[in-house]
């Protein structure tokens, strides 16, 4: 077994390392004068401080920046019906007020209603996903000639605020030669669709 070592036997040993010769004052300036000669990266001045550094200058910029702009596209857009071609609808508000309306073939009654500054609101754009665009039709017959409501708009139908046995979204309904004449009711309220009727 060796003996067991003295803490101080090791230091001879310790002195031995050869040490570092430390840095002269001009090695240091040399090396910093380096440092400032590299490239700094670029940091994006807040705009505020980029105008002021900016030199004032009356002339136009060299390259005049253009602007372009896309037509807005709004729901409730239609074209009007080719002479000859038209289809009549007409929308009794809820105060009873009738408003009769010559429309194309494939239009449908939420953006005829909206074209015409009716009040029916179409909350999701006509993605039948909701049940705002309510309408009641008042006859039957043309009732009965409308294709029938997929499962989407049944399913938004049953959120109607006073659902008839006559009821359509009026985004479904396209108008087309066979509903010439249609008449629909809006309904005294709509029933716009909130987070907690899902809870
Ligand atoms: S606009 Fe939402 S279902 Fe018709």
């Amino acid at each position: 077994m060796s003996a067991p070592r003295v803490f101080g036997q090791s230091l001879p040993r310790l002195r031995l390392v050869p040490r570092q010769p430390s840095r002269s004052i001009a090695q240091h300036a040399r090396c910093y004068s380096k440092l400032s000669a590299t490239p700094r990266l670029a940091v994006p001045l807040p705009y505020s401080r980029l105008a002021a550094a900016q030199p004032a200058s009356s002339s136009p910029p060299s390259h005049p920046r253009h602007f372009s702009t896309t037509p807005a596209v709004s729901h409730g857009h239609i074209d009007p019906p080719r002479p000859g071609e038209e289809l009549y609808v007409t929308f009794i508000d809820k105060e009873g007020l009738e408003t009769k309306v010559a429309v194309s073939k494939g239009d449908n009654l939420l953006d005829i209603a909206q074209a015409n500054d009716l009040e029916m609101e179409g909350a999701c754009g006509g993605s039948c996903a909701c049940s705002t665009c309510h309408v009641i039709v008042t006859d039957q017959d043309l009732y009965d000639k409308m294709p029938e409501p997929d499962d989407d708009e049944n399913d938004m139908l049953d959120l109607a605020f006073g659902l008839t046995e006559t009821s359509r979204l009026g985004c479904q309904v396209h108008m087309t030669p066979e509903l010439n004449g249609l008449k629909v009711k809006l309904p005294a309220m709509t029933r716009n669709l909130q987070e907690s009727d899902f809870k």
